[in-house]
């Protein structure tokens, strides 16, 4: 695809990876990706903001093909799915280079083979005058990489924030089509940001103090209406968690299945949303898009060589990770003989802001004491869900 003109002298280039289907070797893409990069021109410098993934610098340089000179390569995040065609473009351009935050500069240098005399470290606020317009750095660091800052321009009022705001979704839409993007920009935010949303959550203020009036982030489309991603950032870090249950398990033989299917209908039966996710078929994005608002975790697992299933192992080290608002979790399955399934998985997924709630374990068959016990854990998690405002 050729350059897109946002406005006079900005250009959206970049490549649409449609049939990617995994990132970082762990993240599920059903709706592929991109790698967006912007040239800015001003009338004495050019300044290309970001580059793509090494797999697509071709499609990159063909873009490049009329642009004569470009003065400044400002990566805004050393991830090599934006700085990973960096080497080529500097080949090209044997005059350019590259600007980053200073913790930036040190990882480009680790993960590239980059000439050093040619990547140089700005400042948060510095401003950078290409002739009629000015780039502003704004150093948002952990979103997500410790390095990360954004660029705006203040006479266009285009904030260009890299990762921040991306979807993964692949769309020809240079524009964001609010309705469909939703879906994939939460995801994102639940795979990639959840971890940071303390740090967003302040980031976002800083973000509101700018006056913008276009959000040109380096994966899926622009926001032509900064207000719909921004807003719906504030409600993913700070809004309460929802009366909801996130319920990833596994069953073998069925017990722990039919401890389940008890426990979504006592807690559907008392007003409690239920997300139940069975892990041999799960896709983990919509695991972890099920986390952002979620109250409650409950965990099923039946006990396999003395623990829980290993899956359920994986599920409870990626919620650990993703770090979502949730308040409160239990663990309910079925064992043969004995095990630590309970103490394994409580040790991976407890934190200071977690509640523990008793769990629910049966020995063999689950029988009416374990259906009764299982109605008690939908009692405590109603009744503290109501105590907290979730409903
Ligand atoms: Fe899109 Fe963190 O790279």
């Amino acid at each position: 695809m050729k350059p897109r003109e946002i406005t006079d002298g900005i250009y959206a280039m970049g490549a649409i990876d449609w049939d990617r289907r995994l990132f970082d070797s762990l993240i599920p893409l059903p709706d592929g990706t991109s790698y967006n990069a912007y040239l800015v021109q001003g009338s004495e410098k050019t300044a290309l903001l970001d580059t793509v993934d090494p797999s697509k610098v071709g499609v990159l340089l063909a873009q490049l093909a009329d642009v004569p000179k470009i003065d400044f390569v400002v990566a805004h995040h050393a991830e090599q799915d934006h700085s990973g065609a960096l080497p080529a473009v500097l080949a090209r351009y044997p005059d350019a280079k590259v600007l980053a935050t200073p913790r930036g500069r040190d990882i480009l240098l680790d993960l590239l083979d980059l000439p050093p005399e040619r990547v140089e470290a700005v400042e948060d606020g510095q401003e950078l005058s290409l002739g009629g317009r000015t780039l502003r750095f704004v150093y948002l660091p952990w979103v997500h990489w410790p390095e990360t800052m954004v660029s705006y321009l203040p006479r266009d009022r285009v904030l260009f924030t890299c990762d921040l705001f991306g979807s993964h979704l692949a769309t020809t839409d240079l524009y964001a089509d609010e309705a469909r993007v939703y879906e994939p920009a939460k995801r994102y935010y639940a795979e990639i940001m959840m971890p940071f949303r303390k740090l967003i959550q302040r980031h976002l203020e800083k973000v509101k103090s700018l006056d913008v009036s276009l959000i040109a982030p380096s994966h899926g489309p622009v926001y032509g209406r900064p207000a719909f991603i921004v807003d719906a950032y504030s409600d993913w870090v700070a809004a309460p968690p929802r009366n909801t249950v996130v319920l990833p398990y596994i069953t073998m033989h069925g017990s722990t299945g039919m401890m389940v299917d008890h426990l979504v209908g006592a807690l559907a039966q008392r007003g409690v949303a239920v997300e139940q996710f069975n892990l041999t078929v799960t896709d983990s994005g919509k695991l972890a898009v099920s986390l952002v608002d979620a109250a409650t975790l409950v965990v099923g697992t039946p006990t396999v060589l003395g623990g829980p299933h290993p899956n359920v192992v994986h599920a409870a080290h990626l919620v650990a990770a993703l770090r979502p608002k949730l308040r409160f979790a239990s663990v309910i399955g079925s064992y043969g003989w004995g095990g630590r399934a309970v103490e394994d998985l409580t040790g991976i997924i407890s934190h200071p802001e977690l509640e523990l709630l008793p769990p629910v374990l049966c020995k063999g068959l689950p029988r009416a004491d374990d259906f009764a016990a299982l109605d008690a854990l939908a009692d405590a998690i109603a009744s503290r869900h109501k105590e907290s405002g979730f409903v």
